[in-house]
């Protein structure tokens, strides 16, 4: 079976599997897909990018640069293998709303890449975009000089350019998307950009702009914080790259071979930036058979094999400050925590709320719908783990992608069926799930 879903509403259906064996190229990695079709755009020349996630955000954030003023385009006969002809940092102002679709990532990173070009851009989004908070982003941008309309910090978004001069700036969430949105705006500033990080992020964007020939420092903190610095204005020079495979993607049919008895799959090319692998962590301490090997690079990135062994998994308290290493992750490891022995306790799960939905809420739903015992107290999820899971029943994702496929990982081990509704909506993140998740053996079906 290889039938993903083909429309967003499409449900689909995961039953029991037998224990799951095989492997896999894990799919492009979606923050660093976005922001090489971003720097492309802004640099100067033409940059080539191999490995490309072909997801629907991702696209998404590709036709708004397209809009932007940047030459865009797909090999005919190679997946994954784009040009782009950069602007040399001169965006065009775009005739229609930019429609970032379901993506937060695209829509406020490329806020901070226009907010210097000296144009005016509307975005938009679907209802799920429309709904999240872009306070975060438009607050510093407007300390920079920008102006910014918005119906109640939420899109549509209007962003009028100006000159831009350069902040300090301390972000009052750890969120990478916001450091990002002020670094690529720093760009177009003049005066240095300080951003100072409490609590490390994902750092691909510093990586990528380095690659894209920018000049940053980044120097740690001893309280586990960073202070990044960019002397503005600065241009980009095209580069040539290779998307590496995206951890936040993989960790679906890892937790699925722990949780399903005699497994044993390997996941190629996996990104292994700390940054980003937080769960892999965190299930090694619960008592998972993981090992990551043969490591190499991709876009400055480190890559390695991952193995996974199904498991007898023990519960965990988890500390809140590992959160920005495994944001996405949390679905997933709730249903690994459903399967663990005894009771785990996720704490500090506040960010969750402002994720494609309330991922807390969701998550919750999830596994009571399923038969798990679990509670929300305060910002912590509560989850009383079994040998087995009841299963049997039909997830309401809220047009979440990672809540529909934590749900079918769930199914994939379970006594009775699990179905998700608008299961179609994975193919904003992860196209390719339904296929790589039955390559292994997993039963997963779109429903008509
Ligand atoms: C992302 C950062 C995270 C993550 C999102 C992608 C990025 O968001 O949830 O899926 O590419 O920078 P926050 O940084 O806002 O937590």
């Amino acid at each position: 079976m290889s039938n993903a879903p083909s429309s967003p509403a499409a449900k689909a259906r995961a039953s029991r599997a037998a224990p799951l064996h095989g492997s896999f190229a894990a799919p492009g990695d979606k923050s660093v897909s976005h922001r090489a079709l971003i720097l492309g755009a802004l640099a100067h020349g033409s940059t080539r990018i191999r490995g490309l996630l072909e997801s629907d955000d991702v696209l998404a954030t590709a036709r708004a640069m397209s809009a932007l003023g940047a030459g865009i385009q797909r090999d005919q006969i190679e997946t994954g293998v784009w040009t782009v002809q950069g602007c040399s940092g001169r965006f065009v102002a775009p005739s229609e709303p930019l429609d970032f679709g379901n993506s937060g990532t695209g829509a406020r990173l490329t806020m901070g890449a226009v907010a210097g070009a000296g144009i005016s851009a509307q975005f938009i989004g679907d209802d799920s975009l429309s709904s999240r908070p872009m306070r975060r982003i438009l607050d510093p941008l407007e300390a920079m000089g920008v102006k910014a309309g918005s119906r109640d910090g939420r899109l549509p978004v209007i962003l009028e350019g100006a000159q831009l001069t350069a902040i300090d700036y301390s972000p009052p969430i750890a969120s990478a998307q916001v450091k990002s949105a002020v670094l690529l705006a720093g760009l177009g500033a003049a005066g240095e950009t300080i951003v100072r990080e409490s609590r490390l992020t994902r750092d691909h964007t510093e990586k990528m702009l380095r690659l894209f020939g920018a000049e940053l420092t980044v120097e740690p903190e001893s309280s586990g914080g960073a202070v990044i610095r960019l002397a503005g204005p600065q241009s980009l020079t095209a580069a040539e790259l290779t998307v590496p495979g995206d951890p936040s993607s993989a960790a679906f049919a890892a937790v699925a071979a722990l949780i399903c008895p005699g497994s044993s799959i390997t996941i190629r090319n996996v990104m292994t930036n700390p940054a980003r692998t937080g769960l892999y962590r965190v299930l090694e301490r619960m008592g998972a058979a993981i090992r990551f090997d043969n490591s190499g690079t991709a876009a400055g990135e480190t890559v390695a094999g991952l193995s996974v062994r199904a498991s007898r998994l023990q519960a965990i308290d988890l500390e809140p400050d590992i959160a920005p290493d495994m944001i996405d992750e949390y679905p997933v490891l709730a249903v690994a925590c459903a399967f663990a022995k005894g009771t785990s306790r996720l704490r500090g799960l506040h960010e969750l709320r402002a994720k494609e939905s309330d991922r807390l809420a969701a998550t919750h739903a999830l596994l009571v719908a399923s038969g798990v015992e679990a509670q929300i107290e305060g910002d912590d999820l509560i989850i009383v783990g079994a040998d087995t899971v009841r299963g049997g029943a039909a997830i309401h994702t809220h047009g979440d992608h990672r809540i529909a496929m934590a749900a079918l990982v769930l199914g994939t081990a379970a006594e009775q069926p699990v179905i998700a509704d608008q299961a179609g909506m994975i193919a904003t993140s992860y196209p390719g799930f339904t296929g790589d998740m039955n390559r292994t053996g997993a039963m997963i079906e779109a429903l008509p």
